[in-house]
């Protein structure tokens, strides 16, 4: 059930320029276009998601919720954000005509006095508004940026089995702030029978070694390529990840079966799946 007056903030929203020319605004005070307020006709509260996002609407009148992060703003309704968030545009045709997001006026992740990571200081903010016993004024910005952590490897190499002139590959994906670098290593026997850890690819020409970030942020994932597969690149192969705070280390074994061995008349060729 609109009210009489409800023209006008929309007037006031698609054309700031023009409706300040005209001089509909009050200076300072009540805005006129609000008309007396009568509770009776507000819409039902919401309730807010924190306290300190409750407010009233621009004749202060009726409750209701400033936007959170990711909530819309402007449009028709002339929804506003929380303090500290700014309604940003978004990509036109994502959102009905004339409205945005809210977004935290200050970007990027933060590192929390809990030792979380938050998307944005808005976003601490309002867990801390929100859970006020579980740290009672006391979770606050540590530092800007996500919290530091040490490499945990999110997705191990699997251990693979196959035959020689084979191509194998081993995959390694590692989480870490900051973003981890990561190695690969054989594990041999020196002569003298004590474990070496080798650094690959070392100067072995059918071993291929690369790196990327991701897939997602604060990861990295490596990858060793051995094409074609001898009977000597049998082993355990090591993923090795290290950042400044840390270093984590996860194996897999390779399994060569020498088809060389076998070339006797009428044994199965290697695509005939033994
Ligand atoms: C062995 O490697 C080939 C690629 O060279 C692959 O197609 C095949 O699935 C592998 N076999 C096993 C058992 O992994």
């Amino acid at each position: 059930m609109p009210r009489s007056t409800s023209l006008f903030p929309l007037l006031l929203l698609l054309l700031p320029p023009l409706a300040s020319g005209l001089g509909l605004r009050a200076a300072g005070g009540r805005r006129p276009e609000c008309g007396p307020c009568r509770p009776e006709h507000c819409p039902a509260p919401a309730r807010c998601p924190a306290p300190a996002i409750a407010a009233r609407d621009e004749c202060g009148c009726c409750a209701r919720c400033l936007g959170a992060e990711g909530a819309s703003c402007g449009g028709r309704a002339g929804a506003r954000c929380a303090p500290g968030l700014v309604c940003a545009s978004r990509a036109a045709g994502a959102a009905p005509e004339g409205t945005g997001v809210c977004v935290c006026a200050q970007r990027g992740a933060v590192c929390g006095s809990d030792g979380r990571s938050y998307p944005s200081v808005c976003a601490l903010r309002l867990r801390a508004r929100y859970m006020p016993r579980a740290h009672p004024g006391h979770l606050h910005k540590a530092r800007d940026g996500p919290c530091e952590f040490a490499p945990m490897v999110v997705i191990p190499p699997r251990s693979v089995h196959n035959v020689t002139g084979a191509q194998v590959y081993l995959s390694c994906e590692v989480r870490a702030v900051p973003t981890p670098v990561i190695t690969w290593r054989k594990v041999t026997q020196s002569p003298e029978g004590t474990q070496v850890l080798e650094d690959l690819p070392g100067d072995h020409v059918n071993i291929a070694v690369q790196v990327r970030g991701g897939p997602s942020d604060h990861e990295a994932t490596a990858w060793i390529l051995i094409n074609p597969l001898r009977k000597e690149d049998e082993g355990v192969y090591l993923c090795h990840s290290a950042n400044a705070v840390g270093e984590a280390e996860s194996h897999s074994t390779v399994t060569v079966m020498d088809l060389s061995k076998y070339k006797v008349p009428r044994f199965p060729a290697p695509d005939d799946r033994m």
